[in-house]
């Protein structure tokens, strides 16, 4: 998605949250520019949403299964012990078949590959809910929980005491961990919005981004706005924001012993963020589920966490991207068998 794209969905998120949720906290009332909204258009009426998902989910499950409610349409939990993919048919051949009955498709998969086939053969839109190299909808949800407080971090020439909804001003965001999903989108995401982004991981080419991710990041050239090392004290220097990662994502099991010897030193805590001089002010993003290898209780547990607004705001993001997806999606249109 172009920058615009990207607010223009994370605004929408913001409204249909807003819709939705009219009895939230006062500051958090319909704004005037979002007064006139009514209730979420009910785009996904008469529609199934396929959910493909080879991979547990909490969030982005229960996100997607009640944003389609509220869209007015059905989600369908596809769990790879279900249904015939992988075991007695092809991506091709369900892609082809599942998108042959639903309106769109929402896979989480193991191979980044399995994903661009799924899309390939599908004759609906397909939305990537998480894979090996990215995890798009996440930082749709870290970026509305972000612009939801902007105050804290305010942009010249804007009143934020009258609740409007507008972005923070460019912001040091540090990322200490493994380069995993998660971080890859932050990388190809945060330095087009004018954001700093400072990574820490540990050094070995394991922990460093592949080098189809890194050729993202350099043909959108936000490679200029990432500063990389291994020192986690200097990856948080002047940080607004500090976000982490599991330092053993699904499918990384075997590996547990050997990650949690190589990310000793890169636990999040109150110490190494005083010691790597972060802005004293800085708050805390995770996408969970959480182990505590990464990050302590008091920070995790503390007043500088956002990390549960930050979950909340899946659903909404999930619910905007179904919206502007496969809410758009005609059902009648016709396509091409592959
Ligand atoms: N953050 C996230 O994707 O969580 P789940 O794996 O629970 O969906
Ligand atoms: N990096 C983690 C993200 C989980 C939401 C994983 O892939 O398991």
């Amino acid at each position: 998605l172009s920058p615009r794209s990207i607010d223009r969905v994370v605004r929408h998120a913001h409204a249909l949250k807003r819709i939705s949720l009219p009895w939230l906290a006062p500051q958090d009332r319909l704004t005037k520019s979002h007064s006139r909204l009514r209730m979420p258009s009910q785009s996904l009426f008469n529609k199934s949403i396929a959910l493909m998902f080879s991979k547990r989910s909490t969030r982005t499950r229960v996100s997607a299964e009640t944003a389609a409610v509220l869209l007015g349409g059905k989600a369908l939990f596809l769990g790879s012990e279900d249904i015939q993919l992988g075991v007695n048919e092809s991506v091709r051949d369900s892609a082809r078949v599942i998108g042959g009955m639903c309106q769109g498709i929402f896979a989480r998969v193991g191979e980044h590959s399995e994903i661009e086939e799924l899309a390939k053969y599908s004759p609906v839109p397909v939305l990537n809910a998480l894979s090996s190299l990215w995890h798009p909808t996440q930082i749709l949800a870290d970026l509305l929980t972000i612009y939801e407080h902007s105050h804290l971090w305010p942009a010249s020439g804007v009143d934020y005491s009258k609740g409007e909804f507008h972005p923070p001003r460019p912001l040091t965001i540090a990322y200490v961990g493994d380069s995993a999903n998660v971080l890859h989108d932050m990388l190809v995401t945060y330095p087009r919005l004018g954001h700093k982004l400072r990574v820490a991981s540990p050094d070995h080419p394991k922990y460093r981004a592949p080098e189809p991710v890194w050729n993202r990041v350099k043909e959108l050239q936000c490679d200029k706005k990432i500063w990389w090392g291994t020192d986690p004290k200097e990856a948080v220097h002047g940080a607004d924001i500090v976000v982490t990662d599991t330092w053993i994502s699904m499918g990384q099991e075997a590996e547990k012993e050997q990650r949690l010897k190589d990310f000793q030193g890169y636990q999040v805590t109150e110490a190494l963020c005083r010691e790597g001089g972060a802005n004293p002010d800085w708050k805390f993003l995770h996408c969970l589920p959480r182990k505590s290898h990464e990050v302590d209780d008091e920070v995790f547990y503390g007043p500088r966490s956002l990390v549960f607004p930050e979950a909340d705001n899946r659903k909404w993001t999930i619910m905007a991207a179904f919206d502007s997806l496969f809410g758009k999606w005609d059902i009648g249109t016709t396509y091409q068998t592959p």
